[in-house]
């Protein structure tokens, strides 16, 4: 049987196949599939949006989240609960949200992927996360085909992580997440405009004669993203391929006496430590734009590797289709953590899925 391709199934474009594929739009193909194939290994896919296939033969069945609807479950006087089905977009939810009148998710517009694929990850941007607004997630037990609730402390959120990236999350499949909106009303609204440029950017848009509403802050939060991160559609990514690492303050005190500019801020949760930016740290190693074969750290985002094997300098024979494979990466991402570890003794973590 010919094995299924999954090259357009992820925003990396790396080239691996499954030994099949399904699309779920239905549970009860879920049911089906556990009671008739037990045994077989499961890889659930989202957007393939973070994720790297580390070899090029994946073994298994992939099963790629459709299940789509988007219903209320629960309301108060200022407070709406949706019930998202794991395959809708996240960045459509997030716009259908903000035209209903609910806010709470504008900062994090535009994140690539699905509805099923963020709490995996507990996705986050500009000073918010989504476990801020989770109220519990939907699940199905991969051996017995059970239908559970998870509230977000059995989630286990943390700084991208969670329950359902540990080994024990591995036997759950995501069907629906329960997010907990905010009636929109001019007087109570209390945008989260901390984080970066993000209180610039909007000031600008008011100055040009927007009001201070969600959508004039998903605006602004879209416009930045545009700006700095690479639109996987053009050249191939997963965002931010590491995780801004957490060092202890004397750690953080040796760094700063040798880099005047290094980029770091105090872990509120965790006293005596500081979180790095790890793009900083890339930049000033000298990695920005230093490409390995088909790869290549982003020019403009340091954070974030990209798949080059289709652009035009990408030195393929005319004709012949220019492959990447997870090895390709995973190759440039060590040399980054060895140079990283060796200039600051810092470790860098692989922030995506690594699909082994
Ligand atoms: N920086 C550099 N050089 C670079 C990149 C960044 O010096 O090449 C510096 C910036 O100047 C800034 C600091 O590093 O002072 C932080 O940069 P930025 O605000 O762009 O954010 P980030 O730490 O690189 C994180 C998330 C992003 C998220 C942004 C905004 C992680 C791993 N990444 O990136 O998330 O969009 O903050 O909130 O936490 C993702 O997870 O895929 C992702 C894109």
């Amino acid at each position: 049987m010919s094995r299924f391709d999954l090259t357009c199934y992820n925003t990396l474009r790396l080239s691996a196949s499954a030994d099949q594929g399904i699309k779920i739009t239905q549970r009860e193909q879920l049911l089906t599939l556990i009671e008739k194939r037990p045994q077989a290994p499961l890889l659930v896919m989202g957007e393939g949006s973070n994720m790297v296939f580390a070899s090029e033969q994946v073994s298994g069945i992939a099963l790629l989240m459709r299940l789509t609807g988007v219903r209320q479950v629960a309301q108060t006087r200022h407070t709406v609960t949706w019930r998202v089905a794991a395959g809708e977009s996240w960045h459509g939810l997030v716009q259908t949200s903000l035209c209903a009148g609910l806010c709470g998710l504008e900062n994090l517009s535009l994140i690539p992927g699905t509805v099923g694929a963020a709490p995996v990850q507990n996705i986050g941007a500009y000073g918010v996360e989504l476990s801020e607004r989770v109220v519990q997630v939907e699940v199905m037990e991969r051996e017995s085909g059970a239908v559970r609730f998870l509230t977000p402390d059995a989630c286990q959120f943390g700084y991208r992580s969670s329950l359902f990236k540990a080994p024990e999350g591995a036997s759950y499949i995501i069907l629906s997440v329960d997010v907990r909106l905010d009636r929109y009303h001019p007087t109570r609204y209390r945008p989260q405009l901390g984080y970066g440029q993000l209180a610039s950017r909007v000031a600008a848009f008011q100055a040009g004669g927007l009001a201070l509403t969600p959508s004039t802050v998903s605006r602004a939060v879209m416009a930045i993203r545009r700006e700095k991160l690479p639109d996987p559609n053009r050249l191939p990514n997963v965002g931010s391929f590491f995780k801004n690492p957490t060092v202890s303050r004397a750690h953080y005190e040796r760094l700063r006496r040798r880099y005047s500019t290094l980029v770091a801020y105090p872990v509120p949760q965790q006293a005596e430590h500081y979180k790095l930016a790890a793009g900083w740290l890339i930049e000033q190693a000298g990695l920005k734009g230093y490409r390995m074969g088909p790869v290549a750290v982003h020019k403009q985002q340091a954070l974030v590797l990209v798949n080059c094997a289709q652009e035009p300098t990408s030195g393929a024979a005319v004709g012949r289709k220019a492959v990447c494979r997870g090895r390709d990466l995973l190759a440039l991402a060590e040399h980054i953590q060895a140079v990283v570890m060796d200039q600051y003794g810092v470790a860098l973590e692989v922030e995506p899925k690594v699909v082994v």
